[in-house]
């Protein structure tokens, strides 16, 4: 089979595309022929190591996996003796962000245990694939507050994959939504749901004199020090990154501390309960992933040159 691969950190240039053996699937494990993946800014992080937190789990001074890939959609061709949740012929998708999946090639191998579902028949396998990380980061934002359909909420960011899958979550729930992004993308920020739209090359959205309940930061571009005054009593900054000088760990214990308005990151958490909730809107057709491009494997290296522009509107899928 073909994968993707590197053996050392660094950017793009350090990817290969080599023939390797199919793996043999394990007692509880599948084998999946993969038929969709992306490349996210998981995986952006992922290759080049950075920043540095990631090779404590990833390999101090190389990487522990070769093989590249945090999301997948595909079919299983085989199944381990001590499988009992899936069957051979099932699609499937899945997440895993630990570095360790391996799902940018032809074959991979997943316990039945791990982030994996079925796709239903009317969800294609581009559109599986590009749903689990952003779909999976957006519902950690949302899912650290209570949620009503009175709130006005700001996501900064509408275009970013996790930004636009934020919006589409919180239009679920009948929630007043002003978004950032360029004027070129208004229509399909408003499209996703947002009922407001911010120029960000044009406006700075924390001089305005409106009040949000919550601030959603799905770029990591502002900070909690900015958003403060236009947040409610009680209200929230969650934001997708650690901010510029790192200053969000800090600011989380603090704010706890103090009560009032907090700042808070999107940890994620329990991605197989964001990949329930991400069917379930599926089906009730209120959540598509936006798809930026979709690249062929031999392709990957730009799509990862693309992606780690930080311009990606939306997901960049690789099909094969
Ligand atoms: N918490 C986690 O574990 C985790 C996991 C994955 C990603 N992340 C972080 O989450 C962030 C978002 O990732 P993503 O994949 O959703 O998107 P992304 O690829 O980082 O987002 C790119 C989009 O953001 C827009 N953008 C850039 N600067 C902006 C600004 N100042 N205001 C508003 N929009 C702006 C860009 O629009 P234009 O091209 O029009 O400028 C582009 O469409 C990244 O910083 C990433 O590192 C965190």
């Amino acid at each position: 089979m073909k994968a993707v691969t590197r053996s050392t950190y660094g950017d793009a240039s350090m990817i290969e595309i080599v023939e390797m053996d199919v793996p043999k699937p394990k007692d509880h494990e599948l084998l999946v022929r993969v038929h969709a993946t992306t490349v996210n800014r998981t995986d952006c992080a992922i290759l080049t190591g950075k920043p540095f937190i990631m090779k404590l789990f990833l390999g101090l001074g190389r990487p522990k996996h070769q093989v590249l890939g945090t999301d997948f959609a595909g079919e299983v061709v085989e199944v381990g003796p001590g499988v009992t949740k899936f069957k051979k012929g099932d699609r499937v998708w899945g997440f895993d962000d630990n570095g360790a999946l391996g799902s940018q090639a032809e074959y991979m191998t997943i316990h039945e245990d791990k982030t994996i579902l079925t796709v239903p028949d009317e969800v294609t396998y581009e559109v599986a694939a590009a749903s689990p990380e952003a779909g999976h980061y957006g519902y950690n934002f949302i899912n650290k507050i209570k949620i009503t359909s009175e709130q006005k909420i700001l996501v900064n960011g509408g275009t970013g994959a996790i930004g636009a899958a934020t919006i589409q979550y919180l239009k679920h729930y009948g929630v007043e939504v002003t978004a950032t992004c360029r004027k070129v993308h208004f229509d399909q920020v408003k499209k996703l749901g947002a009922a407001h739209v911010i120029d960000y090359e044009k406006e700075d959205f924390t001089t305005t004199a409106e009040k949000y309940d919550h601030i959603f930061d799905a770029v990591g571009k502002s900070t909690f020090g900015k958003c403060k005054p236009l947040l409610k009593p009680k209200g929230k900054y969650i934001s997708s990154e650690l901010g510029p000088d790192g200053q969000n760990i800090l600011l989380m214990m603090t704010t706890l501390l103090t009560g009032g308005k907090r700042c808070q990151i999107a940890i994620p958490a329990k991605p197989l309960e964001s990949l329930v909730k991400i069917r379930e809107l599926w089906l009730s057709h209120e959540f598509t992933p936006l798809i930026d491009r979709t690249y062929p494997m031999d392709q990957i290296k730009e799509a990862y040159t693309h992606v780690a522009s930080g311009s990606k509107v939306g997901n960049v899928v690789i099909s094969y």
